[in-house]
């Protein structure tokens, strides 16, 4: 069988060490891989390259992705034909047996646009956001915590000699999973996520009773999809969206930043991590994850499944529906953000 590949949407760590392991896996059952570059742009202008062990050797602990990517979308409003058509054309012209597409929700979306068209495709969930539901965990989020929780630690000391406040702005459009997740390994005071509107009296409030209380610093995290309760300060945003229709994020820290200052007298600091997050090697744990998923997307191609997503759920690698997985991004859950409450002090 030929076997195309690609990485699509925002880039993170992991998605090298993904391709490796779908060259290996495939070549080991006699398939020829494909890969597409720069995500479906790659497909609709035919711009691919050949995968061998000999171009995916060395790429295991390498970040980025050496297909490229971007956040090109075959069905953007007033080309959906088109965009179907290329794309037919790419299956035809390459001969291609399956495609298996590495992507978060929109990358996945397309593949599940052409799955529904009639044409072969396998996913594999890969986001630092973590909010694809049906995998317990994507590839990417891992590296992202740890690079934000290694941020954090560095922001605590100088936090302490200046008894700042440090507002710490982290990746998470929809979802607040690296917030919470890194907020707790970096002991937050405040972690704002997007699935709670936060109050930014209750905000102030917290971090005077803690310095009430002798505290010199704190450190607030907050995801870039936060949202002020309705009427109370408003984020200046920055209008653009992509051909998904997302809007470029970034920047509550900076809100925050002013309001927290001016309310509480606390001199306050913040730091965007922005693609800091997204940059650098995968951790020990991300190389693993995209290993076993990058096997088990070959091996549901070979097996002639379409539409599934290849998921991690508690230690097994399954197949999930990929209509399923995207039904609804994949929220924080309480419990989590009520544990990371428990360290708010
Ligand atoms: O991949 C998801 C994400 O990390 C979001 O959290 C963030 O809003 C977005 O990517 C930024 O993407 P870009 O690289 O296009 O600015």
């Amino acid at each position: 069988m030929r076997i195309g590949v690609l990485t699509g949407g925002g880039d993170c760590p992991g998605l090298n060490a993904a391709i490796r392991a779908i060259v290996r896996r495939g070549l080991a059952n006699r398939c020829e891989l494909l890969g597409f570059l720069h995500g479906w742009a790659g497909v609709l202008r035919s711009e691919t390259r050949e995968l061998h062990l000999d171009s995916t050797k060395d790429i295991l602990g390498r970040g980025g992705t050496i297909l490229g990517t971007s956040r090109t979308n075959p069905f953007a409003k007033g080309r959906e034909q088109e965009g179907l058509a290329a794309v037919r054309s790419a299956f035809s012209k390459n001969g291609l047996g399956a495609l298996i597409a590495i992507g978060g929700e929109d990358t996945l979306g397309v593949a599940l646009q052409l799955h529904r068209d009639g044409l072969p495709v396998v996913g594999v969930p890969k986001t630092i956001d973590n909010d694809l539901a049906l995998t317990d965990v994507t590839i990417g989020f891992d590296t992202a915590v740890q690079t934000v929780c290694e941020a954090i630690d560095r922001l605590r000391t100088t936090a302490e000699s200046h008894n700042r406040v440090m507002v710490v702005e982290v990746m998470g459009r929809h979802a607040g999973w690296i917030a919470t997740q890194a907020g707790i390994a970096g002991g937050a005071d405040v972690i704002l996520v997007p699935e709670r509107e936060f109050d930014i009296d209750q905000v102030c409030a917290h971090l005077t009773s803690r310095h009430e209380r002798g505290r010199s610093f704190s450190i607030v995290v907050v995801a870039e999809g936060a949202k002020p309760r309705e009427g109370s300060i408003e984020v200046r945003q920055r209008g653009r969206s992509d051909e998904f229709g997302h809007e470029r994020l970034g920047g509550i820290g900076v809100t925050l930043e002013e309001e927290i200052e001016a309310r509480t007298g606390f001199e306050t600091r913040v730091t965007i991590l922005g693609h800091v997050q997204r940059g650098g090697a995968p951790t020990a744990f991300d190389r693993v994850l995209a290993s076993r998923l990058g096997v088990a997307a070959v091996d549901a191609a070979l097996a002639h499944r379409s539409g599934v997503m290849v998921a991690l759920r508690g230690t097994d690698i399954v197949e999930v529906s990929l209509a399923e997985a995207l039904a609804a991004p994949k929220l924080l859950h309480d419990r989590l953000y009520e544990t990371a409450a428990v360290f708010f002090g």
